[in-house]
């Protein structure tokens, strides 16, 4: 079983990667892979989610054979990039977010009287299990409600750094994810974004070539319903809700148009292939975090972590606003990559880090009690049951069976 899995994760691989090297313990060693690789427009971040395919494989049907009967090579789901789907996969996969936008609410109107549909929410837990089961939630109600037969995509980051607007997810044309913003309409008076505020800077963004509403592809008549919380969009509409204590802020109706300021200023700086590698090679949970997230004194040492950046390459409203950008059906392909890349980091050493887990029970809140793997997490009212955080630290077990490639 063993060999037959390698073999089988072999075939997933990239050709460049054909004749893997085991330790003793029968994982992939990824020191093994740090390389250049043999040919320049293979990235080094690929060899290794490659490399974590692989492992994966191997340490699930070593040490979960009843869970690997259920969910093996054979059955699980591939998610993929948007640049390797067909045409008429992503006009399905488009078509089934548009149907979603026009889902009504599950959640009441006094819990949240701006929410328009179905994914007009967006409450969080620990930061890379809650975002791994609310993009799979996502996935399972396109195909549950909107009759999608594919999966979720997810935006290699490293592959478009140096120029996010002109990928196809977001290159405006008719099979993308919309386009940039307009450039004439943006906030006049906004030469930069800065992080975390434009009155207290410690990034200071330029503005890129948009800034305005999108008036390209697919989404160009798309409509943003809540927030924003936590902008430095300095020309959106206040939401109508501003009340910290009724647990209702942002929740608010301000529906608006969708605003993006692509930049690659962002992208080329802190998710080229050495950013992404050098994450993938962190030594420990700990380290993993907060470099992907850009924590704990990053911002002022000029740092912003993969996180952050993903959600500044496309900038605007709510795409730069944490709480509220799930309103930008671009938020799930920046959160399929990062699940992709927390899912390549755990199985380059799945014995130690399958399980590893940092961080508290709420993003942004570091005073919150840390999570335990037994802690539960729900999404509220627009998907139903719990899982708890352990259920969620495998892609092949829990509620899943899926990998990446
Ligand atoms: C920019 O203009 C908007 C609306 O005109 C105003 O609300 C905002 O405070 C201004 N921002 C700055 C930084 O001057
Ligand atoms: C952060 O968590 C603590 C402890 O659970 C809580 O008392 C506090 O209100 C939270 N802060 C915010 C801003 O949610
Ligand atoms: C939470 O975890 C951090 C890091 O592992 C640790 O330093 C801290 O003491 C923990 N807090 C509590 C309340 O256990």
């Amino acid at each position: 079983m063993r060999t037959a899995a390698v073999i089988g994760a072999i075939l997933l691989a990239p050709a460049s990667f054909a004749a893997p090297q085991t330790t003793s313990e029968e994982y992939l060693d990824y020191s093994v892979l740090n390389t250049t690789p043999a040919s320049s427009n293979v990235l080094q971040a690929d060899i290794l989610a490659a490399a974590a395919a692989i492992n994966q494989q191997i340490y699930q049907s070593i040490t979960n054979p009843t869970q690997w009967k259920k969910c093996n090579r054979n059955n699980a789901i591939y998610r993929r990039e948007w640049a390797a789907f067909s045409t008429s996969e992503k006009k399905d996969y488009i078509k089934a977010v548009q149907c979603m936008s026009k889902l009504p609410p599950k959640t009441p109107k006094d819990k949240c009287p701006g929410c328009q549909n179905r994914y007009d929410i967006h409450n969080t837990g620990n930061f890379l299990a809650w975002h791994r089961y609310f993009t799979w939630a996502y996935e399972q109600t396109l195909r549950k409600e909107c009759g999608y037969k594919g999966y979720q995509p997810y935006y290699n980051w490293p592959r478009w750094a140096s120029n996010p607007a002109a990928s196809p997810a977001l290159d405006g044309s008719a099979t993308s994810m919309g386009g940039n913003g307009l450039g004439g309409d943006r906030c006049t008076n906004q030469t930069f974004y800065g992080i975390p505020t434009q009155a207290q800077p410690l990034i200071s963004i330029p503005h890129g070539a948009g800034g305005g509403c999108v008036n390209s592809g697919p989404f160009s008549d798309w409509k943003v319903n809540l927030g924003p919380v936590f902008t430095d969009v300095t020309c959106t509409p206040s939401n109508p809700e501003q009340d910290f204590t009724n647990g209702l802020m942002g929740l608010g109706r301000n529906t608006r148009c969708l605003r993006r300021d692509i930049s690659a200023w962002t992208s080329s700086q802190w998710t080229n292939d050495q950013q992404v590698t050098k994450l993938l090679k962190s030594r420990d949970m700990k380290t993993f975090w907060y470099d992907m997230q850009g924590g704990e004194n990053a911002f002022s040492n000029n740092f912003m972590g993969v996180h952050t950046a993903g959600h500044f390459t496309i900038g605007g409203d709510p795409g730069s606003d944490f709480v509220s950008s799930p309103g930008d059906p671009w938020f799930f392909f920046h959160h399929g990559q990062i699940d992709r890349v927390w899912w390549t980091w755990q199985n380059l050493d799945p014995k130690h880090r399958v399980n590893a887990i940092y961080g508290t029970i709420f993003l942004a809140n570091t005073t919150a009690p840390n999570a335990t793997l037994e802690d539960s997490m729900n999404l509220g009212y627009a998907y139903p049951g719990t899982i708890t955080i352990r259920d969620a630290m495998s892609t092949l077990a829990g509620p899943f069976c899926y990998s990446y490639i």
